[in-house]
């Protein structure tokens, strides 16, 4: 490896020192480890830089722009080439917690160099990352005499898709992003976020994102033009209120462009491109970063059982919580999460939200006796801040509530913005949301505190730098399923997430409701039977894994068992089987021994399927307890029956299943001595 490093130095540098005279073209090519994809990247005879990717001979991206507009200026033409140079990488990384322990970080780099001709000489700088399965490139700002302060009003990035693939996207405008993703052509999208997911081929399957997104603006993209062969989109970053897209110094980075390249669309899940294109681990000692499952009171909110707010029906009352705390230490759950126990609620939440106190409980509420009461059981408060989108006030008041949070063992939060903009006036996708959120973290990676982030920027893979960031919401999740007047999540939305927005980043779902009839509406439940509800415990990704329902509902319930049984950190992640929006099977072997669990699920159609196991160590025999969907289970008429049963299984066993309508399994399978 070292010798593989040295000789691509030695090869940089002369390739630097090269005068441009002698360079026949203003271009260079970078080939992926395997050389199965190629990037090329020059400037064109207007001096505008471009890039253009290849599968083998096969072309996907097309010559697509690059460059930025400035306010005072204008970074995408009129350059010409200082040089190119290059390096390459081939490290593996070890995850705190995450779908698997180790990352293999094996990429070609080529550093595209350039200078304007005219006018203020202005430099910039991109860099390109080729991987074996997708590539990332990213805008560097050199310290330069005449760059200091700058303002990007318009980033004119461009991905140019060879013919138009069909592609899974949410508008860039859903609330919160919790919306449902749709397919279509991608001419035929409007403005939207990414993740953007493309089915291009049966064998060619990509995912358009953006990776550490530090200090600037969330990307979002549409079509600008699309003819017989291909279609262009271009970035779209989300503004300030005053119409600048990001406010920057020189020396400064954009965060990475990218893009996923795999011949099935399993390998989508278990790409790494994104984490990869992350800083490493800027946290030194890892070790109070935990993973685990809780339980909250916060469904009873969300079923109108009991309020926020203090009055006769409130929720985060002493007794209240000691029941939540008993049932959690009784079960094997880690946390507790308490809603509504702060100063604040009371207020007309939303106009008034800067009023929120994140230190004073409310009088019928023992915070700090019921956290010592937590602690001597082994489990621990998780305490909500729900900000009403007042990011000042919440700013303010970091330093003291994280030093009370950590001076109490308090190990986690979940935080909430619930409000269309930011302290009245700014979006939470805009950079003034990113550099809130990213205070926030860094904040409590000071206190030891892991932040559940509700309301969030779309994540980015950030957790590899901050691992305590653990998990975000950013996805229409179970709480639609309880006052969604539309009648709450239809049954593929489950199939499509672990394609679109879960390629983003962990995801706090919130999964469990047994109870799935008889809610706030008629019509408004989970639209899952429940063993479906179960395979959301492997098929939906997050290290810190809520069993949502009431506690109550889970009372003599055989299916919570299995709930019970799921770690939330593992070694290893498999996708056997799966079609986008339609089912998907997950397998993922515990991070502490070598058992695994896998989760199915399927969309309104009942299906049939024989999965393999031929992900498990030959030559090792395991017990499986399989959860599954009773005769005449389906959602809607019939969502609880449910079968549980037990195999002897091996490598080379291959179980029948049937999934009902918007049904599905899941399967413990344990080693056998
Ligand atoms: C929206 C969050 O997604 C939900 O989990 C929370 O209960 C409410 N906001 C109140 O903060
Ligand atoms: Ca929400």
């Amino acid at each position: 490896m070292k010798t593989k490093i040295l000789k691509h130095s030695i090869l940089a540098v002369c390739l630097s020192l090269l005068p441009m005279a002698m360079m026949a073209k203003q271009e260079a090519t970078v080939s992926s480890p395997s050389g199965n994809i190629t990037l090329t990247t020059g400037v064109d005879n207007v001096g505008r830089p471009y890039y253009s990717l290849n599968r083998g001979k096969e072309e996907i991206l097309l010559h697509s722009a690059l460059g930025l507009k400035l306010k005072d200026g204008d970074l995408s033409n009129d350059f010409r080439l200082i040089g190119f140079s290059r390096a390459t990488k081939d490290e593996t990384w070890h995850q705190p917690w995450g779908e698997e322990d180790d990352v293999r970080n094996h990429y070609n780099e080529l550093t595209m160099k350039l200078a304007q001709k005219k006018g203020l000489q202005r430099q910039l700088t991109i860099v390109f990352r080729v991987f074996d399965d997708g590539m990332g490139f990213r805008y560097v700002f050199p310290q330069q005499k005449n760059l200091s302060d700058f303002i990007i009003t318009d980033e004119l990035t461009e991905f140019c898709f060879k013919g138009d693939p069909e592609a899974w996207t949410l508008p860039f405008d859903a609330d919160y992003y919790e919306g449902l993703w749709t397919k279509a052509p991608l001419s035929k999208k409007q403005k939207v976020c990414t993740p953007v997911t493309i089915e291009a081929k049966p064998d060619l399957y990509m995912m358009l994102h953006e990776a550490n997104l530090t200090d600037y603006s969330s990307l979002n993209v549409k079509p600008i033009e699309a003819k017989e062969g291909y279609v262009r989109l271009k970035a779209e970053l989300v503004p300030w209120s005053n119409g600048d897209l990001v406010r920057a110094k020189a020396p400064f980075v954009s965060p990475w462009r990218m893009l996923s390249v795999e011949d099935h669309v399993c390998g989508l899940i278990t790409n790494r491109i994104m984490l990869n294109l992350n800083d490493p681990c800027k946290i030194k000692d890892t070790s109070w970063i935990t993973t685990g499952k809780y339980v909250g009171v916060w469904w009873t909110y969300h079923m109108q059982h009991a309020t926020w707010g203090i009055g006769p029906k409130h929720g985060a009352t002493t007794e209240n919580t000691k029941r939540y705390i008993d049932f959690a230490a009784e079960h094997g759950f880690k946390g507790v999460l308490v809603e509504g126990w702060n100063y604040g609620w009371e207020n007309d939440w939303g106009k008034e939200g800067d009023k929120f106190n994140f230190t004073k409980p409310y009088p019928d509420y023992d915070f700090d006796g019921l956290q010592k009461y937590a602690l001597s059981k082994g489990v621990s408060l998780i305490a909500h801040n729900e900000t009403g989108g007042a990011a000042k006030n919440y700013e303010e008041q970091l330093e003291a509530a994280f030093s009370l949070y950590e001076k109490m063992g308090i190990k986690a939060i979940k935080t909430g913005y619930v409000n269309k903009v930011m302290d009245n006036k700014e979006l939470q996708h805009s950079q003034y949301g990113v550099r809130h959120y990213r205070k926030v973290i860094e904040a409590a990676a000071r206190h030891h505190i892991m932040v559940v982030n509700h309301e969030p920027a779309m994540p980015t893979g950030l957790q590899r730098t901050y691992p305590n960031l653990i998990a975000s919401e950013g996805v229409r999740g179970q709480e639609w399923n309880a006052w969604d007047g539309a009648g709450g999540n239809p049954p593929y939305h489950l199939c499509v997430l672990p394609f679109t927005r879960q390629l983003a980043g962990p995801i706090d779902f919130t999964p469990g409701i047994f109870k799935l009839e008889g809610q706030v509406y008629a019509h408004t439940h989970p639209h899952t039977t429940l063993a479906k509800q179960l395979a959301e415990y492997v098929v939906i990704y997050t290290p810190w894994q809520m069993a949502a329902d009431e506690i109550e509902n889970y009372k003599d319930q055989p299916a919570f068992t299995f709930i019970e049984a799921m770690p939330s950190n593992w070694q290893k992640t498999v996708i056997p089987m799966a079609e986008i929006g339609k089912y998907i099977v997950t397998a993922r072997q515990n991070r502490d021994n070598q058992d695994w669990f896998v989760g199915g699920m399927t969309d309104e159609n009942a299906r049939d399927i024989s999965l393999k196991l031929d992900f498990l160590a030959p030559g090792t025999t395991y017990k499986a307890i399989i959860y599954k969907d009773g005769p005449d289970a389906e959602y809607d008429k019939n969502p609880y029956p449910m079968t549980i049963e037990q195999l002897v299984v091996n490598h080379d066993s291959v179980l029948k299943l049937h999934m009902a309508k918007s049904g599905g399994f899941a399967i413990q399978l344990i080693k056998q001595a």
